[in-house]
């Protein structure tokens, strides 16, 4: 390793006369020669550096310079248990050499098997049957084309409609841009999509003085309502980021929403998507964000967590009545669905082994402890008059910057925004946080020791003050 970070610095320091042939010139240069990095307008890497990484250590993630960066929103949300988990590495690498992947069309295998029956068990059989897709996406399609077949199937074609919540974000395949909610990734693609139904937003933060969260959520909860009573005969599903809608900035609803929605999708016969990508596998504090509502949706849609980041894995959990509508003799009747990787031995092993974890390790017990004591840590930004909403949902902590603390425009790639300074300063701390625009948040791995809290926090508060400053 020391190696490559010498051959870095010797590289680093010649000066880029001219074009250098592949495998020549820093990481950073070769990276932005060759690859197309996601979610990036790549012009804004004239001016901030990519993170070249050479490994990852528990919860750090090291640089090739040598510099560690504590992985505060666990590598986009994936990341459990750390990095380079000696438990999770095992696992994979006994499965390496057993069986490495097989279709799943007429075949199957044991860590598919003991996976489905797994998550099956954690939703105590209410949704018993697994479909496989590879990322976050994938699922959200495969609920999808399923809700609508489903209805097909039962005799009413007609439903072929869907509606999603302001602010939802579902990913980015067309399908699931067509239910996501966020302008900067769904406008530009308008043209393409199939537009859905947008109901209103249950966004806590909506409640007037005087009110609970649980207003807000009755609001929202009557738009939806007001909807199923005009369009219910087209509606096959109702798409929800139950608790937490991330992407759009970590905006926090009460449980009563989720509650709610169940009713009513069942009063209109509308399914009801729980895409808890983002917020299943315990990051809303129980393993999945519906229980906390006390009710199971009929597709909920898994991915990021579930192989404990190590490995592209999705899964869409649905009840015995939604399968039996396709169980039939005709073809026409049955999922033709499927993605090469579907169902990957080696992803499913990641995901038994993070299953494993859960268990032996009592994270979710544990998570409440290390949640309140970073709640703690954090509770001093209550005071600071440069932020608000201070908000916590399981193991996702978020804050936003008031409008009115300099924050820079973001829409030029000259002029640093907000978020792009406060990355920088957090770097500097090392600490690895990007915020959403205003919204600055924490979803740390769920293996922080006190010590590692108290930098993080100490990065996130430190960051504010350099992004503010600068
Ligand atoms: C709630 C939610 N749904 C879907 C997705 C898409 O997942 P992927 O990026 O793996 O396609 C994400 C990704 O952030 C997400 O947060």
């Amino acid at each position: 390793m020391r190696k490559v970070a010498e051959q870095e610095s010797a590289d680093m320091s010649e000066p880029p006369q001219r074009l250098p042939a592949s495998g020549q010139g820093s990481l950073q240069e070769r990276s932005l020669r060759y690859v197309w990095h996601p979610c990036t307008q790549m012009k804004v890497h004239e001016r901030i550096p990519l993170l070249a990484l050479s490994r990852g250590e528990g919860a750090w993630l090291i640089e090739t310079s040598g510099r560690r960066l504590l992985d505060g929103i666990s590598s986009w949300w994936v990341n459990l248990f750390g990095h380079a988990n000696a438990r999770i590495n095992a696992a994979v690498g006994e499965q390496l050499h057993v069986l490495e992947h097989a279709m799943l069309a007429g075949c199957t295998h044991a860590p598919v098997v003991e996976l489905s029956e797994r998550l099956s068990a954690l939703t105590q059989g209410e949704l018993g049957h697994c479909f496989y897709g590879s990322d976050g996406a994938s699922a959200v399609e495969i609920a999808l084309k399923m809700s609508h077949h489903a209805w097909r199937n039962a005799g009413r074609p007609r439903k072929c409609e869907f509606a999603c919540v302001r602010g939802d974000y579902h990913g980015e395949s067309l399908g699931a841009l067509g239910v996501t909610d966020v302008p900067i990734f769904h406008d530009v693609y308008r043209a393409l999509l199939r537009a859905a139904h947008v109901v209103a937003s249950p966004d806590a933060r909506l409640a007037h003085t005087g009110e609970s969260a649980k207003e807000p959520a009755r609001r929202a909860a009557a738009d939806v309502e007001r909807l199923f009573a005009e369009r219910s005969e087209q509606i096959a599903a109702l798409i929800i980021e139950p608790l937490v809608q991330c992407a759009s900035g970590m905006v926090m609803h009460d449980a009563l929403y989720v509650r709610e929605l169940r009713t009513l999708c069942d009063r209109y016969h509308v399914h009801l998507i729980a895409d808890e990508i983002a917020v299943g596998c315990g990051r809303s504090g129980t393993f999945f964000a519906c229980e906390q509502a006390g009710v199971w949706p009929d597709f909920l849609c898994l991915s990021k967590g579930i192989s404990g980041g190590y490995l592209p894995l999705s899964v869409v959990l649905t009840r015995a009545q939604i399968y039996e509508k396709f169980y039939s003799d005709e073809s026409a009747r049955a999922f033709l669905h499927s993605h090469s990787y579907t169902g990957n031995p080696l992803a499913c092993r990641a995901a038994l082994a993070t299953l494993d974890i859960f268990d032996t390790d009592r994270v979710l017990e544990r998570n409440r402890a290390r949640g309140a004591y970073l709640d703690e840590l954090l509770a001093p930004l209550r005071q600071d008059p440069r932020i608000a909403n201070l908000r916590r949902c399981g193991m996702i902590w978020a804050f936003d910057v008031r409008e009115d603390a300099p924050v820079a425009s973001p829409a030029s790639t000259q002029r640093p925004s907000f978020a792009q300074r406060y990355f920088a300063a957090a770097c500097e701390r090392g600490v690895l946080l990007r915020p959403i625009g205003r919204t600055v948040y924490l979803m740390p791995p769920y293996i922080l020791s006190d010590d590692e809290m108290q930098h993080l926090v100490r990065g996130t508060r430190g960051a504010l003050d350099a992004a503010l400053a600068g």
